[in-house]
């Protein structure tokens, strides 16, 4: 059966890469959170997306020129609703904590140390339960010397062939759009490269969800756990 792998948390319903949006997305039957690292200026890693506070925070500027002591002291609920005020930034560890045993982890490396990161799940004892990406060439070369048997993800456009996902990125697991899982062929030559094939899809169209779960694929990457939840559970939409 195709995994869940929720984007930020269920960041519909709560202020995305938090613990309530993890939790939610929990509720919801998801079983991978997707989550963003970035480091403060006294090199904690926190799990925020942006560079800057302002979006998804009370604060303001870089994360990075940021004392961790500040940091925690964030609101990271209240630009998505009151019900969520005094919602933390969450340190990567203890959201790490909060994850493990419950869910596994898609970590992606926005910009961080990733000498830190592979400490940090080394000793949790969560390398079996995760898996890696980075936009960032750098990011990623580095984690492929440090910590080779991570498993990594790597999206068919950055790749260019599912052929080459292995042999030149070192991952085992292919990102591909819709339009990409439509298309003949790309699905069949990742099988056949023996990887794990994740879909991309941010939308809450029902009938996409089931076209994806009928596709047969390790893993969607999505926005609406519950939605695919739903559409897994009733393929053929037989109970709507
Ligand atoms: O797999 C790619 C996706 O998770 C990227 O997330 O929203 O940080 O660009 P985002
Ligand atoms: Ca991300």
């Amino acid at each position: 059966m195709t995994r869940i792998v929720s984007h930020r948390g269920a960041n519909t319903f709560a202020p995305e890469n938090t613990f309530a949006a993890a939790d939610i997305a929990l509720g919801q039957g998801a079983d991978y959170i997707e989550l963003d690292v970035r480091e403060s200026a006294d090199g904690v890693l926190y799990v925020i997306h942006d560079e800057t506070l302002d979006r998804t925070t009370n604060g303001t500027g870089p994360i990075g020129h940021m004392l961790s002591s500040e940091v925690d002291a964030l609101d990271a609920g209240s630009w998505f609703g009151e019900a969520f005020t005094g919602a933390v930034v969450p340190r990567l560890d203890t959201y790490l904590e909060h994850l493990r045993g419950r869910a596994g982890v898609y970590l992606e490396l926005k910009y961080c140390d990733p000498a830190k990161v592979v400490a940090l799940v080394r000793d949790l004892g969560m390398v079996r339960d995760t898996f890696y990406f980075s936009f960032s060439e750098d990011m990623r070369r580095d984690l492929q010397v440090i910590a080779p048997e991570f498993r990594k993800m790597i999206t068919l456009d950055i790749a260019k062939s599912p052929s080459l996902v292995g042999a030149v990125h070192h991952a085992s697991i292919i990102e591909i759009t819709v339009e990409q899982m439509r298309r003949p062929g790309i699905v069949a030559a990742s099988r056949k490269a023996g990887l794990e094939i994740m879909v991309y899809y941010g939308g809450s169209d029902i009938d996409i969800h089931r076209e994806i779960a009928a596709a047969g694929v390790d893993y969607i990457n999505l926005d609406r756990p519950d939605l695919f939840d739903a559409a897994r559970r009733d393929p053929d939409g037989a109970a709507a």
